[in-house]
């Protein structure tokens, strides 16, 4: 590895315009040197989700104010770089396309690398930007629209054990709270209503339980809480239902992680077992408290980024960036933009009804 790397990434895959400085060093220690997320919650609200059109336009109009930000607080200057990150994929096309041509253009003017980055792969990163964990390790990806078991073995080397066969788990807690009557985004609304909820007041699907793989259905648990929060009508049922909801997710989340925990042991005996839960979902504390008790019985160790690394950022595109820079990989400045980008394209493509399902092969 070449002495130490600065990175700026760059996020527009979704609802959030971020931009970040990352600083890898050749030992394999990372700074992150500043980390600037504008959220467009407030401009997404009204309509209860996110518009991709007003996504686009506000990722334009803000791009420039947040990577200037990213930069003063990082106290560096673009001749400072070595390189840039920029998410190519997957998500939301429009807002895609404006992180990356601001990525080609910074890459352009000042003659660094370009790296175009999988969003899934910045997930995969993000728990290493605050702790030291080696590769291989298993991953949990629990976002709005990914849910899916990962070996990764190293820098772009994922291999895919299991995805969703319906919904992500956060579409799940986000479609459910919808039907709770609460504001978008959903997730951790959901999980403020839910704490001092009872949750054993309801019962809830448990699907795919001691079925075979490692997929994942949340569609079977949203129909049946829509049902329930019709019937749910003062506050404290309401608490109940949404503790009964979080619960059923982390549990069906924990059961599915356990079964690819003992098959990931068994091909890596002898070796140090590490599991790493990332993605927006992993914020919710629950689901990490019921991941953290799994990987405990299974001899695991336990790791969730902090909570402003779960959900989307720019930094751990730009470590993902840097993990690639440091390897001699970069990107060539007609790096398309793509809406769908599987990790593992070998599995996708292998198991078709994860292609082509609407969250598909982005799942
Ligand atoms: O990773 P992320 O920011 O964006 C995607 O790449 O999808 O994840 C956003 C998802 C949303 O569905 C949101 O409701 C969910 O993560 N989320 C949570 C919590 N915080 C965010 N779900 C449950 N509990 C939370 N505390
Ligand atoms: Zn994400």
């Amino acid at each position: 590895m070449t002495a130490s790397l600065t990175v700026l990434g760059l996020e527009t895959s979704c609802d959030e315009t971020a931009a970040a400085v990352v600083r890898l060093d050749a030992d394999g220690h990372v700074t992150v040197l500043s980390s600037i997320v504008g959220t467009q919650i407030a401009d997404h609200a009204p309509y209860g989700g996110v518009v991709p059109e007003i996504a686009a336009r506000a990722h334009v109009e803000t791009i420039d104010a947040i990577t200037a930000e990213a930069l003063k607080t990082a106290g560096l200057s673009y001749g400072e770089l070595s390189g840039v990150a920029a998410t190519a994929g997957p998500g939301l096309v429009g807002g895609v396309m404006v992180g990356l041509s601001f990525g080609k253009a910074v890459a352009l003017a000042r003659g660094l690398p370009l790296v175009a980055v999988n969003h899934l792969e910045g997930h995969a990163v993000s728990a290493r930007l605050a702790a030291d964990i080696p590769y291989p390790f298993l991953l949990l990806l629990v976002s709005g629209g990914h849910c899916q078991l990962l070996e990764v073995a190293g820098v772009g080397a994922c291999r895919r054990l299991g995805t969703t066969i319906d919904d992500a788990a956060g579409e799940a807690f986000d479609k459910i709270a919808k039907t709770l009557g609460l504001p978008y985004p959903g997730g951790p609304a959901l999980e403020e209503l839910a704490v001092g909820g009872d949750a054993s007041a309801f019962t809830l699907p448990r699907a795919l339980l001691g079925r075979d793989g490692f997929d994942f259905s949340f569609s079977g648990l949203k129909t049946a809480a829509a049902r329930l929060a019709e019937t749910v009508t003062d506050e404290p049922a309401r608490k109940n239902l949404a503790a009964a909801v979080q619960a059923a997710i982390a549990r069906q989340l924990a059961e599915r992680t356990d079964r690819a925990m003992v098959a990931y042991a068994r091909r890596h005996e002898g070796r140090s077992l590490r599991f790493v839960v990332a993605g927006g979902v992993a914020a919710n504390g629950a689901v990490r408290a019921k991941l953290k008790e799994t990987a405990e019985a299974q001899g695991f160790s336990f790791d969730a980024p902090p909570l402003a690394y779960c959900t989307d950022n720019a930094a751990m595109i730009a470590l993902a960036g840097a993990e690639r820079l440091a390897l001699g990989i970069s990107d060539p400045l007609d790096a398309p933009a793509r809406p769908r980008w599987p990790l593992d394209a070998a599995a996708a493509l292998a198991n078709p009804i994860h292609v082509h399902g609407r969250k598909g092969a982005k799942a």
